[in-house]
């Protein structure tokens, strides 16, 4: 039976490359507004995953959980411009390029299925714009607000 395995092999590494090449780290075509995957990645390490958690699941005390939740924002009249003011995001040490790559790239990894139809990625100018306004103290009452106006008023 030692035979057939070169013939396995010669089978089996094809497919494990067509794996690669069709993984959702993918880039530019099934992300629109991520310029460049590899950097979102390293940013969400670097500056987000502390509280959000590398699989977005964050915590049931103080960081909210963004898998499966977090695109519900783009929903609600405010939600949009609430994602690009609250501090973790306003407040980064990232320019507004790198910074609009892994939100975008946090959506589509986190939450792809609550994109809202003809989602707009957000561009460096529209974060730029909307970090000039961090939320501060008001941000738990803004993001109930909005929690609320969701459908059945859950997240
Ligand atoms: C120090 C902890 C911390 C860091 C670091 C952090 N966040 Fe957050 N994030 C929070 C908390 C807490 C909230 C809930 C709103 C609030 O109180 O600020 C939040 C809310 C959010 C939201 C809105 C979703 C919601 O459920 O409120 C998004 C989107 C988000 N963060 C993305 C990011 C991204 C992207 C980064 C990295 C660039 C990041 N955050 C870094 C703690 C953090």
């Amino acid at each position: 039976m030692k035979r057939q395995l070169p013939l396995i092999g010669a089978l089996l590494l094809p497919v494990m490359a067509g794996a690669v090449a069709a993984s959702p780290a993918g880039g530019k075509a099934d992300m629109p507004g991520v310029i460049d995957p590899a950097q979102a990645r390293l940013d969400y390490m670097l500056k987000c995953q502390g509280c959000h958690r590398p699989d977005g699941s964050g915590d049931a005390v103080s960081n909210p959980p963004m898998n499966g939740k977090v695109a519900k924002f783009l929903h609600v009249p405010g939600g949009r411009a609430f994602l690009g003011r609250v501090p973790g995001v306003a407040t980064v040490d990232l320019d507004d390029t790198r910074l609009s790559n892994v939100v975008n790239w946090t959506l589509y990894r986190f939450d792809r299925a609550n994109l809202p139809p003809g989602f707009k990625p957000y561009t460096p100018a529209e974060i730029g714009r909307l970090r000039q306004s961090p939320l501060r103290t008001e941000r738990a009452g803004v993001r109930a607000a909005l929690v609320a106006q969701m459908p059945g008023g859950v997240l």
